[in-house]
């Protein structure tokens, strides 16, 4: 289950109502997916064929498909990254960039770990989302925000868009990240 870490005051919500009510409050979206349904080979396998990959998207189909009928999403597919990706350092450097979109970013993270940090309202700030496998996320559009690797840098996740080019990141300047 995610949980929250307030980056100005380091208060951490844990608790599935708790981060619930916090996301709600922040308009991110949140919920959650069975992992039960995935097997073991596939959720520790960070270096996925194609064929494992599809397998993936036709475990969570029924998932998938009613989130794009609720979200209007068009596409989607699996992407998996560790130290074995290629150039890893060079691309979370690349990440680590706040930025927005003109789309949602939504992933449903179905292996490994990752960390959204995300611009919330004034009072808050910037907050950290960890996310683990199950939980399902989406950075409403316009909203600053980058995406990272925990220590174990691992992840495998589904990601949905309403087209190809709406997720092109825009880089922001902001005087208030920390
Ligand atoms: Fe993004």
């Amino acid at each position: 289950m995610a949980e929250i870490v307030i980056r100005n005051t380091n208060e951490r919500i844990t608790g599935e109502e708790n981060v619930r009510e916090f996301l709600n409050n922040q308009e991110v979206v949140y919920e959650h997916w069975n992992m039960e349904k995935l097997p073991a080979a596939l959720q520790e396998n960070f270096k996925l064929s194609d064929d494992d990959k599809k397998r993936i998207l036709d475990i969570f189909d029924v998932e998938i498909r009613d989130l794009a009928a609720r979200r209007g999403y068009k596409i989607w597919d699996v992407i998996t990254l560790s130290e074995s990706t290629p150039n890893i350092e060079d691309l979370l450097k690349k990440f680590e960039e706040v930025h927005t979109h003109s789309e949602d970013e939504i992933r449903a993270i179905v292996g490994g770990k990752g960390i959204f940090i995300i611009k919330g309202s004034d009072d808050v700030g910037y907050f950290n989302v960890e996310l683990e496998p199950g939980d399902v996320i989406s950075v409403p559009e316009n909203t600053p925000h980058f995406f990272t690797l925990m220590e174990n840098k691992q992840i495998i996740a589904v990601r949905l868009f309403i087209e190809e080019n709406g997720w092109v990141a825009t880089p922001v300047a902001d005087p208030q990240f920390q």
